[in-house]
């Protein structure tokens, strides 16, 4: 059990890259035989064996994926000006600062595997925990799954229909650029095809990606800077560019001042920063929690809102702002315009197999929640099976394509995808960190190795709270999408609760990653978050 948890720790909250990157870090992939098991011999105790850098790298790792590629587009679309969007980017790296900072708090003191889902039911009761897996499950994986894809579609078919010679002086009309919106589609709709059916085939092929995703985002992220600074230095940055950064007033020129479009720029500005969350489950994993963990979120937080901030910068050093707030493939323009055609098809490919890695971890990762659920009673039964020529969880990896395909095909794309998953996800993050708060007064005497400053998750409570009420009138059709894909866990709690009445937090019982490989210990990760 004891091996089982800690593997489970290790990894992301259920969907994402978690515990593939985590093997990064440890330089031993879980998920593969052999290194797991030196990495065993060189730990003694092995559920607390993580140190600062560790720690830094896990969290910069999942935060950093296809958000900083593309939501700069809709902030600024939003925001109206250089320097409002700045502001925003700021703001939201703040809000996530400070979401992580109470989850860790909670992390400390309830290291239980689960994540907000076991916070969630020690705060209030078993109900908002299952509707939070509920929604994990029916809307934020597959709703985070799509984006991705969506992503990959975008940049991809820009390629493919050549519209990747941006010219600085004439930026493009708004939205897709002449690339016809089912193309976008069909691309993302085909890569999940294939990611989902590589997954089914086989456990492992896909975490070995992991390397390599990590060293592409990497050199995006060190390239975008350095080559719009020289551009600047060269002079060569666009007239409009210089007009913006001319001075203070010019900067915060044309800034909206239509609350609910920070609202819509906020949540895109969260996309980027999303993950921010596993910062709890690194709780349990610290060697000296007490002192590393609030070292860990502050690095790594304040080194993502660095680095992001500087993205968006030389984004705006390199292209006229009327440009980038047309464009969900931003880093593509960047590289057509420095380096013409060429460029423009480098960083896409940059970016696609970044996203390409991250949407292979998301899948695998959900697909194992699911298949938690249903073999806990939570879903039907038939999630819950191994299949066994394969010894993957088969149905399970298909009805998570099959929602992330709904998505694609009945979203209208990424602002609006985001926009459902920020409504979504704030809507627990919101709730646990009231949770936390409650606890304070409720359990002032819970033993709490780490407590953050009592405004830091007021202040995130309250900004998310805004985030809530804003889009009703901003974005309707999302914000009603999501709750009602959350109401729908209603019925379904009381029907499976009469099926699996002991401890709801079974859905992210470890997944007993043995039983369905056939007695290997492969190194499955799942839980909900
Ligand atoms: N920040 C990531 C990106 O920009 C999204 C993370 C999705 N959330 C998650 N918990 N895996 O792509």
């Amino acid at each position: 059990y004891e091996e089982e948890n800690r593997v489970e720790k290790g990894g992301e909250a259920g969907g994402g890259r978690g515990g593939q990157e985590y093997g990064d870090v440890e330089g031993a992939i879980t998920g593969t035989h052999g290194r797991h098991r030196v990495r065993r011999k060189r730990y003694k105790d092995p559920e607390r064996r993580m140190g600062l850098i560790d720690g830094i790298a896990l969290t910069v790792g999942l935060q950093i994926g296809s958000g900083i590629f593309s939501s700069p587009g809709v902030v600024t679309l939003n925001t109206g000006s250089v320097g409002a969007s700045l502001i925003v980017w700021i703001f939201s790296g703040f809000l996530a600062w400070s979401g992580a900072s109470s989850f860790a708090e909670l992390g400390a003191a309830i290291p239980e595997s689960g994540g907000a889902q076991a916070y969630l039911n020690y705060a209030f009761g078993p109900l908002p925990s299952y509707l939070f897996s509920w929604t994990a499950i029916v809307a934020l994986k597959p709703g985070s799954g799509a984006i991705i894809a969506i992503i990959f579609g975008e940049y991809l078919a820009r390629v493919i229909f050549h519209t990747t010679t941006a010219d600085a002086d004439h930026p493009h009309e708004q939205g897709l650029d002449g690339i016809p919106a089912w193309s976008v589609k069909l691309i993302a709709c085909l890569i999940v095809v294939v990611i989902s059916a590589l997954n089914a085939f086989s456990a492992r092929l896909g975490t070995r990606l992991q390397v390599g995703t990590t060293t592409v985002k990497l050199i995006a992220l060190i390239a975008v800077p350095v080559l719009a600074i020289v551009t600047a230095a060269r002079g060569k940055m666009p007239t409009e560019s210089k007009q913006a950064f001319s001075s203070f007033g010019s900067l915060f020129e044309g800034s909206s001042t239509s609350p609910s479009s920070y609202a819509l720029a906020l949540y895109s500005g969260l996309w980027a920063y999303d993950g921010w969350d596993q910062s709890c489950y690194v709780a349990g994993e610290m060697k000296n929690v007490t002192r590393d963990l609030p070292r860990v979120i502050h690095s790594s937080m304040s080194l993502v809102i660095t680095f992001f901030c500087l993205m968006v910068a030389s984004y705006f050093l390199v292209l006229p702002p009327a440009l980038v707030s047309g464009t969900n493939t931003v880093a593509l323009d960047f590289g057509s315009v420095i380096f013409g055609t060429t460029g423009g098809i480098v960083f896409a490919g940059l970016v696609s197999f970044s996203c390409f890695g991250a949407l292979n971890s998301q899948v695998y990762t959900s697909a194992r929640l699911v298949y938690a659920a249903g073999k806990e009673g939570y879903l039907p039964a038939v999630f819950g099976r191994i299949n066994s020529r394969t010894a993957t969880p088969v149905t399970a990896t298909v009805f998570q394509a099959v929602l992330i395909l709904i998505f694609i095909l009945f979203g209208s794309g990424f602002a609006s995808l985001v926009s459902f998953y920020g409504v979504c996800s704030y809507t627990w993050y919101f709730l646990t960190v009231l949770g936390l708060v409650v606890l304070r007064f409720k359990e002032p005497n819970l033993h709490r190795p780490y407590r953050t400053f009592l405004p830091t998750p007021l202040l995130f409570a309250t900004t998310a709270l805004f985030l809530l009420v804003m889009p009703i009138a901003s974005a309707p059709v999302e914000a009603g999408a999501a709750f009602l894909f959350m109401a729908t866990g209603l019925p379904a709690y009381f029907l499976s609760v009469s099926k699996a009445r002991e401890g709801l937090l079974g859905v992210i019982v470890p997944v007993k990653a043995r039983e369905w490989c056939g007695g290997r210990n492969i190194g499955g990760i799942v839980r909900s978050g």
